[in-house]
């Protein structure tokens, strides 16, 4: 069943985390599903504007659709990940999207305020929910001074404001994380001074995390045996999740490490059978792993036995 991410939110605020898993094909829509049965977890599914252009939106679309008849009872919302503000228009128009995120982090203040606002007042009149960012996600050097990184996170003075004049639903926060597989470069960690900061002016307004994969690195090591080379790959902690949902986060975002299981899955695979060429076998072997790698995540999140 698709819900509005507003019900899993005003459910989680406080307690817990509910995962937002990217899916780009078949193969990780059906691991997500069934792990998040394994489990008992809401989840939301998020497509970003790659992954509408993979394959086709449409395709995406059918998948989800079917995959919500296939499994009856699960409960997700449908996400749209890091829209501009034409995809965020075209989501909203299809009909589809429970929910929506503008990202115009990049822009100025007035400027990231007035692009939300145009998407809060379109969604809305829809009954769509959208998320917002304010900040600048990491890719922060080692050599980047304290007070430059500092300048990069959401700063929580304006955090309120930027909620209350764009009319946003949900603020991702630039807290230390940074998307992909090399996070925290120099000595960083999870800032939980900036996101109790942030909590204290929006207490009860839902936080969401970004870039939040834990990158295993017995993960990276079984890449790497296996023709990998993933040097210096970091991710963030999950056992810092239930802290960071006690503090307002109810939404963590986690795409690269299913790539890194998808990666794993294909290495090891065609090593050990250098002869076969069918990709059902290893597609098999990855939808379970997914599946059990999408459980145990939500369990981490606190999600589980949530349904
Ligand atoms: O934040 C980015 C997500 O991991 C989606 O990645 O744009 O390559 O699909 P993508
Ligand atoms: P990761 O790259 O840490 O998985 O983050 C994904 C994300 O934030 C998608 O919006
Ligand atoms: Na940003
Ligand atoms: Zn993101």
């Amino acid at each position: 069943m698709i819900v509005t991410t507003k019900k899993l939110f005003e459910a989680a605020y406080g307690k817990y985390a509910i995962g937002a898993y990217n899916i780009n094909n078949l193969e990780q829509t059906m691991g997500l599903f069934q792990g998040c049965l394994m489990s008992r977890s809401p989840f939301i599914i998020q497509i970003s504007k790659g992954a509408r252009t993979y394959t086709h939106k449409k395709m995406l679309e059918a998948m989800i659709r079917t995959a919500d008849e296939i499994f009856p009872e699960a409960v997700f919302a449908v996400h749209l990940d890091h829209g501009d503000e034409q995809t965020c228009m075209e989501c909203i128009e299809s009909g589809f999207y429970s929910s929506v995120m503008i990202d115009a982090s990049h822009e100025d203040f007035e400027t990231n305020i007035a692009i939300t606002k145009k998407i809060v007042d379109a969604a809305h009149a829809r009954g769509i929910v959208v998320e917002s960012e304010l900040g600048q996600l990491g890719g922060v050097e080692e050599h980047v001074s304290v007070s430059e990184a500092d300048a990069k996170l959401t700063d929580p003075d304006t955090a309120k404001e930027f909620v209350e004049r764009s009319g946003c639903d949900s603020l991702a926060v630039a807290i230390g994380t940074s998307h992909g597989a090399f996070k925290f470069s120099g000595n960083q960690a999870l800032r939980f001074d900036v996101l109790s900061e942030i909590q204290r002016r929006l207490p009860g307004f839902p936080l969401v995390m970004h870039g939040s994969s834990s990158v295993p690195q017995e993960e990276v090591a079984r890449i790497n045996a296996a023709g990998g080379a993933l040097k210096g790959a970091k991710g963030v902690d999950a056992d810092q999740f239930l802290r960071a949902a006690e503090l307002g986060v109810t939404k963590i975002n986690i795409d690269t490490d299913g790539r890194l299981v998808w990666t794993r899955v294909h290495r090891e695979y065609f090593q050990e059978h250098p002869e076969n060429f069918d990709l059902r076998p290893p597609g098999k072997v990855f939808m379970a792993e997914y599946a059990k790698f999408i459980a145990a995540k939500n369990d981490k999140l606190g999600s589980s036995g949530q349904l």
